[in-house]
């Protein structure tokens, strides 16, 4: 399973990276807002950094919704880095533009995906990823787990190379259960990627363990 990081914060992508598990960035219109980053030139410049910290995959998302405009700024985007995979809407003209963007050998990944229909054509269409939002689905009472689980089987049943990247992923438990049905890719905040980490009955037998250490030391020192 590929581990993205769900941020356009560089602190956190560095942070993730040094920590050795990380596959990939995932940003939207809204996480670079969040960050302050404003302006084409600006923006352009914050995906090459993120580019530079990692070492493949990272979305960065089209603001354009008609497909002129989107494949315009998905080539643009594109050629900003070989690392970049253009993220683009699940609309109309988005499964035309991941189609167009697809044959010219720029991958995508189709975002905004609430059903299995719309997953199944945005694999149709070539995306090499779709992101299923599960947390949104939570939110209004459906089981945004469901929905990861019957995109992996369609694709299973037809050998789609499309990817299942579930997205809007809220707490670890969202994280282990997409491993457990076979998602191929998670995206989350660096929170929920550490808080795989923790375990008080680690933290526990760790504090033993120095304790028992220390206390053998000592008694040696003593012996002397
Ligand atoms: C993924 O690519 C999306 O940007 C993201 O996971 C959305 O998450 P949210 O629902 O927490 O905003």
């Amino acid at each position: 399973m590929k581990f993205f990081i769900d941020t356009a914060n560089l602190n956190d992508i560095k942070e993730a990276y040094d920590l050795g598990v990380l596959d990939g960035v995932t940003t939207n219109p809204s996480l670079m807002a969040k960050e302050g980053i404003k302006g084409e030139e600006n923006i352009r410049k914050h995906y090459k950094a993120i580019c530079d910290i990692v070492d493949n995959n990272v979305s960065a998302e089209v603001i354009s919704t008609d497909f002129d405009s989107m494949i315009k700024e998905g080539e643009s985007l594109a050629q900003i880095d070989d690392k970049i995979v253009v993220k683009i809407p699940m609309i109309k003209d988005g499964v035309k533009a991941i189609k167009y963007l697809t044959q010219k050998g720029i991958r995508t990944n189709c975002t905004l995906i609430f059903s299995a229909g719309q997953a199944l054509l945005a694999a149709k269409a070539g995306a090499s990823y779709v992101s299923p939002f599960i947390g949104r689905l939570d939110d209004i009472g459906t089981d945004g787990l469901d929905l990861i689980e019957q995109i992996v089987g369609i694709y299973q049943n037809y050998g789609f190379e499309t990817e299942v990247l579930a997205a809007s992923i809220r707490h670890t438990q969202h994280l282990l259960q997409c491993a457990q049905i076979g998602a191929d890719v998670a995206t989350c905040p660096l929170k929920v990627i550490t808080g795989l980490l923790n375990h008080p009955l680690t933290d526990k037998g760790l504090a033993q363990f120095l304790s028992d250490y220390k206390k053998s030391q000592e008694a040696t020192e003593q012996a002397l």
